[in-house]
């Protein structure tokens, strides 16, 4: 491996949030996964819960390899995934479009945050609803009354990457060194 590479994964890594997560509630189109994925990857998200029965599909084509540089966990059930990242102090944010919803930039991004993005045609369950503690919606203008699955989800990340870099996250690493060494060696050996 060159030294460029070498410095390239360190720098990266270095910007890997490890406290702002996503959680895709049964999405079934590959090329949405792939895309949240490719920008999970852009907005330095280290971590990706996939919640689905079944298999777990992307589409190599829209996701261009970030799903090597993204964890992606697939698991059957969101109310388990909600209440393990619960107890470890996730502020769990809905994505929603019914009432009682606030602004993206009303939510604080800079706790540690779960993010929540639903499925397709229903958009997340009531138990998400249930569970969550802040119900977001990005404003809209148009005659469609709602974005593109990954749209948005880029959307929120990229709110959530200007709060945290205005409170400094990038300027030093934020993985817990542990954590940070373990994902170092498993970049090395992807590259
Ligand atoms: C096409 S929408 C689902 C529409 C569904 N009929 C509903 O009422 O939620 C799929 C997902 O995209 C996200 N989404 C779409 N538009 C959004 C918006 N304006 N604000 C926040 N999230 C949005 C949410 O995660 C939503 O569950």
């Amino acid at each position: 491996m060159t030294e460029r590479r070498k410095r390239r994964i360190e720098e990266v890594l270095s910007k890997r949030q490890h406290d702002l997560v996503l959680v895709l509630e049964d999405l079934y189109k590959e090329h949405n996964v792939s895309a949240i994925i490719r920008s999970a990857d852009a907005f330095g998200v280290l971590r990706i819960y996939v919640v689905k029965e079944g298999e777990f599909r992307y589409a190599p084509s829209v996701s261009r390899g970030s799903e090597e540089w993204v964890d992606v966990i697939v698991t059957s059930s969101i109310e388990d995934v909600l209440v393990e990242l619960k107890g470890k102090g996730f502020q769990i944010v809905a994505t929603y479009l019914g009432e009682g919803t606030v602004r993206p930039e009303e939510v604080d991004f800079t706790l540690p945050t779960a993010i929540v993005l639903g499925n397709e045609l229903e958009g997340v369950s009531e138990k998400v609803i249930e569970i969550s503690d802040v119900r977001v919606k990005i404003p809209t203008i148009g005659m469609v009354t709602s974005l593109n699955v990954s749209v948005a989800c880029g959307i929120l990340l990229y709110e959530a990457m200007k709060q945290r870099e205005r409170k400094g996250f990038f300027r030093e690493r934020r993985l817990p060194p542990e954590l940070y060494e373990w994902m170092r060696k498993r970049w090395m050996e992807n590259t």
